[in-house]
C-alpha cells in the first residue's frame, strides 16, 4: 500500500501518530467531497480589499447560478458578517451551521460572539483549531464554490488552510501600490512553496491601468484576472451592510469579468 506522504513507503511501517494524521486528512477529504472548488482570497497586506473581493466574488458566482459558501477565515478580526449586514445571529449550535444570506452560506467567528466589538484574543494554535472546526464540524452541504476570505500575514490561518484542504488555489489581491504588490508577492511565494496554485491577481482601488497587479503577475508568472476601480461606493455600501455588486452596475460588471476568469 502507498502512503500519502512519501508515496513509496508501506503504510505499515509508519508511526501511529502519522497514520492518525493521514486518517484525519482522509476523513476530512471525504467530508468535504461535496464542495467542488475551494478558493482562498489572499494577501499578506491588510486593508487591500480581500474581504471586499471575497464578498463580491461570492455574490457574483451565486448570481451566475452557482451554489456558493463564504467562509470568514479572519478568525480574530472577522468582518464578513458586517459587510453583508448580518447581525444578531449569535449561535451556540454545534456542529456549526452556516447562516444563509441571499442564498449564500456564510460562516464567521463573528457569529459565535454576542457582541461583534468584543476582541477575540487568541494565539496561533487556537486560530489553527478554529480553522479546523470550520471544516471538520460545519455543515456546508453541496457547494460549487467555497470562497475563503483570509486575514493578512503569512502564518497561522493560510497555513492551516493549506495543510487541511486540497485548495483549487489563491486569488491574490493588491492595490496599485508597490508596497502592496510586494506583500501580495510574499503570499504568492508562500503559496507556491507549499504547492498551492495561483488563480491570478486582482488589482483593487485601480485607476484602470494595472500597476501593483502587473508587478505581482510579472513576478509570480500568473494572470491579472481583474481590475476593480477605486470607487468610494465600496466603502459607503459596505458600511451599510449592502453588497456593492447588488447595488452598482459598474461594480457588478467588474466582478462578472473576474468570476468568468475563475469559472473558466
Ligand atoms: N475598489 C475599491 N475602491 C475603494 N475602496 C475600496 C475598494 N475595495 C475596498 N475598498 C475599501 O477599502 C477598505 C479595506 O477593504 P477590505 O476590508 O476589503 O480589505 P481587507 O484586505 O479585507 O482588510 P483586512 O486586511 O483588514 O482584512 C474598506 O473600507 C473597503 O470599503
Ligand atoms: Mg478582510
Amino acid at each position: 500500500m502507498q502512503n500519502e506522504i512519501s508515496g513509496t513507503q508501506p503504510a505499515g511501517v509508519m508511526h501511529p501518530s502519522i497514520l492518525k494524521v493521514i486518517e484525519q486528512k482522509k476523513a476530512l477529504k471525504e467530508k468535504l467531497a461535496n464542495i467542488k472548488h475551494k478558493i482562498g482570497v489572499y494577501s499578506a497586506k491588510g486593508g487591500v480589499g480581500k474581504t471586499t473581493v471575497s464578498v463580491n466574488l461570492a455574490y457574483t458566482l451565486h448570481s451566475m447560478g452557482y451554489k456558493v459558501g463564504l467562509l470568514d477565515v479572519d478568525v480574530d478580526c472577522p468582518n464578513v458578517p458586517m459587510f453583508l449586514g448580518i447581525s444578531g445571529t449569535f449561535s451556540d449550535e454545534y456542529p456549526l451551521r452556516p447562516v444563509e444570506k441571499d442564498g449564500i452560506k456564510v460562516l464567521s467567528t463573528a457569529m459565535f460572539v454576542d457582541d461583534v466589538k468584543k476582541p477575540i484574543i487568541w494565539r496561533g494554535p487556537m486560530i489553527g483549531k478554529m480553522v479546523r472546526e470550520f471544516f471538520e464540524n460545519a455543515e456546508w452541504g453541496d457547494l460549487d464554490y467555497l470562497i475563503m476570505d483570509l486575514p493578512p500575514g503569512t502564518s497561522d490561518a493560510p497555513l492551516s488552510i493549506i495543510q487541511l484542504l486540497d485548495l483549487d488555489g489563491f486569488v491574490l489581491v493588491t492595490t496599485p501600490q508597490h508596497i502592496s504588490a510586494v506583500n501580495a508577492i510574499r503570499s504568492g511565494m508562500m503559496a507556491k512553496r507549499l504547492g498551492v496554485a495561483l488563480l491570478g491577481v486582482v488589482e483593487t482601488m485601480s485607476d484602470g491601468s494595472p500597476k501593483g497587479g502587473k508587478e505581482v503577475a510579472d513576478t509570480m508568472g500568473c494572470e491579472i484576472i481583474g481590475l476593480v476601480g477605486n470607487n468610494r461606493r465600496f466603502g459607503e455600501l459596505s458600511d451599510m451592510g449592502l453588497v456593492p455588486v447588488k447595488e452598482d452596475e459598474r461594480i457588478r460588471e467588474e466582478f462578472i469579468s473576474i468570476a468568468k476568469k475563475i469559472t473558466g
